[in-house]
């Protein structure tokens, strides 16, 4: 199939588990030291708008191994020339593109524009990848996400509209704990409430919020491109930090979970990221297999 992978809500329940089990077949093949390289002969552009360390490794490390080759380009888009000029030249020459981008359009637009597949790679709407890392994650350690309880402490960013997608489709319950007015809004809001009803809420209180979770995620209270926002924000979450208390009232099985960068002592302290119930490195390891079954069922 050759499709883009820039929304979960693009996607059935059926080819999100498709892309998981390829996922842990991919894993698999790694660890067994086989060389699979369904991408020879292909090139994916990645244009990157925003700073990475994980995405961008991650991708470039997938595509070598699947025999493809990866062009990295930094730029502003729209700035030297409009994202369908750069979807229409693109389109040309490679077989793919992975974008970071600010603005969602930009995404939908190289999509819209272009006939090269486009993977999400981050937005200020989504982070599709990252999720699809931390379900194949949970799944390793729990056999299956039916069912988990993923307590989200902090902002409805990114991150959690991802997750607020995830839950839309698959069986898992949802709760965003964090300060008035950082709630996520608008249609993906409106969608995960209209199809995971009861298994999606928003709370302020964060001991009701996190009591019993199965996971305690978060992520950084300013994201890139908020940095003006920092001190109001700082302020607004200092009360939601994840730390030792945190994870006690979630209970001894619970998991920690961040997608990284963090940011010790502000989000998380470092004793809960550094606790055994921390599965950071985990997630992070699990992006590389996680994009890698997104480049095959894209591309190939
Ligand atoms: N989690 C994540 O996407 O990390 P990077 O911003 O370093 O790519
Ligand atoms: N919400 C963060 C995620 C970084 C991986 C950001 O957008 O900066």
């Amino acid at each position: 199939m050759y499709d883009d992978f820039i929304s979960f809500a693009d996607l059935t329940r059926g080819e999100i588990e498709e892309l998981l089990s390829l996922a842990d077949d991919l894993k698999k093949r790694r660890k067994n030291g086989e060389l699979y390289q369904p991408l020879r002969g292909k090139t994916i552009g990645m244009l990157f708008e925003k700073p990475s360390l994980r995405t961008r490794v991650t991708f470039e490390t997938g595509i070598y191994q699947l025999g493809g080759h990866a062009v990295f380009m930094e730029m502003r888009l729209g700035e030297r020339e409009t994202v369908p000029d750069i979807a229409r030249n693109l389109e040309r020459w490679v077989d793919g593109i992975v974008a970071r981008t600010h603005s969602h359009d930009s995404v939908l637009e190289l999509a819209a524009h272009g006939a090269a597949p486009v993977i999400n790679a981050l937005t200020d709407l989504l982070h599709p990848c990252q999720i699809l890392a931390d379900a194949m994650t949970l799944r390793e350690k729990r056999g299956s996400l039916e069912g988990l309880h993923v307590a989200f402490v902090g902002d409805g960013n990114n991150v959690f509209a991802s997750w607020a997608e995830l839950a839309a489709c698959v069986p898992i319950k949802l709760t965003l704990v964090c300060p008035k007015g950082y709630e996520l809004k608008g249609p993906v809001h409106e969608r995960a409430k209209e199809l995971a009803g009861d298994r999606y809420g928003v709370t302020q209180d964060l001991e009701s919020g996190v009591r019993g979770a199965d996971v305690v995620y978060t992520d950084v209270w300013t994201s890139m491109g908020q940095e003006a926002e920092n001190t109001k924000r700082q302020k607004a979450f200092r009360p939601y930090q994840v730390n030792r208390r945190v994870m006690e009232l979630a209970g001894r099985d619970a998991l920690f979970m961040h997608c990284l960068p963090a940011h010790r002592g502000e989000e998380v302290t470092d004793d809960v990221i550094e606790s055994e119930q921390s599965i950071v490195f985990d997630e992070a390891e699990n992006r590389l297999h996680a994009q890698k079954s997104v480049l095959v069922w894209a591309l190939t």
